[in-house]
């Protein structure tokens, strides 16, 4: 069934581990996801659609986002439909129409100052909408936009910036800087376990790890026992994907109709996730 964010990550908090939320690119991803969690005997998950994603479907969310949550609500693990890394706030605007329960306004590409003012009035908004709004402080790098990398000294997210960032816009949760960067297609990523525990001491909302891709099994683990509440996962499943669409093709030169490769590459996506949710929310 279809839940909010909200009581997701509650309920994750309390219990003292991590919901992991999976990127949709395609109906496939969605049906993979929850495939996956099902499999896991995971206790819920979150469907996440970023801008880019929407993008990718000519600038429209309604029709991957209603096929998300067709497929959340057909699910007999709890599901939240979640909007990520939304930039334009004529986007979030459409999220609570089209189903979504959250979101996470990106403004952590901008100096404090204009992430702050911008992230403020999206909270309002959001919060007048009832969605859970989710921001980023410091900068987890990777993206093409990318200003510098979450690996480089000056973008890690400070704790008492955090702090007073988290009480001056109202956000719910915070993405936070801690050594993770975005597309990671290798899981070699350095966690600052003792900054992830700093701000969780200072920070008062649940913490979420973006590129989390990137990050090798002990480092997640060590990470949701630092106190990080929502683990937000994309790359690993489109390297599922690609890999092993690339090795149907390659075994049947013959093939045309899609449905035996994009089964596989959803078969293997749906095995990636169950492996995650274990060491996530195991
Ligand atoms: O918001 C989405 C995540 O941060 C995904 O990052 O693709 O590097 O796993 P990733
Ligand atoms: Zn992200």
């Amino acid at each position: 069934p279809l839940v909010p964010t909200r009581e997701l990550v509650s309920k994750a908090a309390a219990a003292g581990r991590a919901v992991a939320a999976f990127n949709v690119i395609t109906l496939e991803h969605a049906e993979a996801i929850t495939a996956g969690a099902a499999a896991a005997g995971a206790p819920g998950v979150i469907l996440q659609i970023s801008e880019n994603a929407v993008r990718f479907h000519g600038g429209r969310v309604e029709p991957i986002a209603r096929a998300a949550a067709e497929v959340g609500k057909a699910c007999d693990v709890d599901v939240a439909l979640h909007m990520d890394h939304v930039t334009d706030m004529r986007l979030l605007r459409t999220a609570a129409d089209a189903g979504f329960s959250s979101a996470m306004f990106d403004a952590g590409a901008q100096p404090y100052a204009e992430n702050l003012a911008a992230t403020r009035a999206a909270a309002q908004w959001a919060h007048g909408a009832g969605l859970w709004l989710e921001a980023e402080l410091g900068y987890v790098g990777g993206k093409p936009d990318a200003p510098a990398s979450a690996h480089a000294a000056g973008v890690r997210t400070d704790p008492q910036e955090a702090a007073r960032y988290v009480a001056d816009t109202g956000v719910d949760a915070l993405a936070v800087a801690v050594g993770s960067s975005h597309a990671m297609t290798e899981r070699s990523a350095t966690l600052d376990h003792a900054l992830i525990e700093r701000l969780r001491e200072a920070v008062p909302v649940p913490l979420v790890l973006h590129g989390s891709s990137g990050v090798g099994d002990d480092d997640l683990r060590q990470a949701v026992q630092a106190g990080i509440v929502k683990i937000n996962i994309g790359t690993a499943l489109n390297v599922a994907f690609t890999g092993a669409v690339r090795e149907a093709l390659g075994a049947r030169p013959d093939l045309t109709d899609p449905r035996p490769y994009v089964a596989q590459g959803r078969e293997t996506m749906a095995e990636t996730v169950r492996v995650l949710l274990g060491v996530v929310s195991g």
